[in-house]
């Protein structure tokens, strides 16, 4: 269900031509959909509907602060991963007790400040991170509540650089470390042990990998005989990038998440980002140059990889559509490729694509998640604009770096 879509072969998102924003904004710019947010949030609680979730968006895949407020409009927490990410969640409004804190390094300083804004879970990812948490907040006098992640060595059938649950990824603690570590956890005596978290990749569709992991819990619980109020199930769920993708049916999971909060009397907590944000942005952006080589002929974009890092890092395939519709086809391959110094700053390559010229506009599809949130200033590039459609109108909700700014 998406809102980008031809009308008299000009893209639009919700009702508005996206060609009538180029007359106002300078290419390359992130464009999100604000029904399209709200929808897949909904979808999201939907799935979930029985079981009642905390849902905390995983900041990292989008931290734009009017995107936060949206959400946090929907009832959203928020699950963050730095000091940064922290403060930004609580400048849109959510509040402290729907936010967890995650990540395998936090710092003292970032601990410290979790701690004294009263945050629901510190996720801690080591016995060492526990200890140094509970240093803090006995020098703050406080006691927190943390979570432990646990790795439960599980494969989640994604990309390789995205896979975060198997035994030899630096997430978590395994099965028997968690047991023997909940043995010593009385000693600390400023934290809490209120919840068990895991995450085990990125872009997943399908559930069986988030079943299996179920079953390592139950386990874990039993045998440590824990009662916890929160289990955090993370992250995690895929979209269909490519055709080749299939969508991921949670109505099975759903069902056995549900049983499982009933057995161990627990609140649930999801951490999802690419499924509420991914699919709700393009980045629109300007053929600058058209060039033949004996095979193909390269369409050199302004956006590269310092805006859009998925393609290069990740092999991502994302599909590119024009903004306006011809029926004519191009005679060769065509490559879409970036403007910086690299090989790999490339987004991909058709066999058959509409007849193209200089100055035509573009956008990369599903890029709201880890698009901007990854953009870089390589090779001294302004960061891009972002911009949000609500129905037929406009907004800036993030304006383009400027130079000026770059040379301080
Ligand atoms: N919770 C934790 C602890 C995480 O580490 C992550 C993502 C999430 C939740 C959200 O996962 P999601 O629902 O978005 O899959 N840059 C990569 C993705 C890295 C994901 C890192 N962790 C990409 O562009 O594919």
């Amino acid at each position: 269900m998406t809102v980008f879509k031809y009308n008299k072969n000009k893209l639009f998102c919700e009702s508005l031509s996206i060609l009538k924003i180029t007359k106002k904004i300078k290419t390359p710019f992130y464009l999100y959909s604000n029904k399209l947010i709200v929808e897949n949030y909904k979808n999201f609680v939907a799935n979930f509907k029985k079981i009642r979730p905390l849902i905390c968006f995983s900041v990292k895949a989008n931290s734009n602060l009017s995107i936060l407020k949206v959400l946090k409009s929907l009832g959203s927490g928020a699950d963050v991963v730095s000091a940064g990410e922290l403060l930004k969640v609580i400048k849109s409004g959510i509040k402290p007790k729907k936010i967890v804190f995650s990540g395998v390094g936090k710092s003292e300083e970032e601990i410290r400040l979790a701690i004294k804004n009263k945050i629901l879970l510190i996720n801690v990812e080591s016995e060492s991170e526990a200890i140094l948490v509970n240093k803090i907040s006995g020098q703050l006098r406080k006691r927190t509540s943390i979570g432990i992640r646990l790795n439960p060595d599980i494969k989640a059938s994604t990309h390789r650089k995205i896979s975060t649950g198997k035994s030899k990824d630096k997430f978590g603690l395994s099965r028997q470390n968690i047991i023997s570590f909940c043995k010593k956890i009385n000693n600390l005596k400023n934290i809490n042990l209120d919840a068990i978290s895991v995450h085990i990749g990125s872009q997943i569709l399908n559930d069986f990998p988030f079943r299996k992991t179920l079953v390592v819990l139950s386990s874990i619980i039993k045998d440590a005989n824990l009662k916890l109020k929160y289990v955090d199930l993370g992250g995690g769920f895929g979209i269909p990038y490519e055709a080749k993708d299939s969508k991921i049916n949670l109505k099975n999971y759903s069902k056995l998440v549900y049983r499982f909060k009933k057995k161990y009397n627990c609140n649930i907590i999801f951490e999802p980002g690419r499924s509420i944000i991914g699919n709700s942005g393009v980045l629109v952006s300007k053929i600058q140059f058209i060039k033949k080589n004996k095979n193909k002929t390269f369409a050199v974009l302004d956006a590269g990889m310092n805006d859009f890092m998925r393609p290069a890092l990740y092999e991502a395939k994302h599909n590119i559509k024009p903004l306006v519709k011809r029926k004519k086809i191009h005679k060769s391959n065509i490559e879409f490729v970036g403007p910086i110094c690299e090989t790999t700053c490339k987004f991909i390559e058709y066999r058959k694509f509409q007849k193209i010229y200089e100055k035509d506009l573009v956008v990369i599809l599903d890029v709201g998640a880890y698009g901007y949130s990854l953009a870089s200033n390589y090779n001294t590039k302004p960061l891009p604009e972002e911009i949000m459609v609500t129905k037929n109108k406009f907004k800036v909700i993030k304006k383009r770096q400027s130079l000026t700014e770059l040379l301080k």
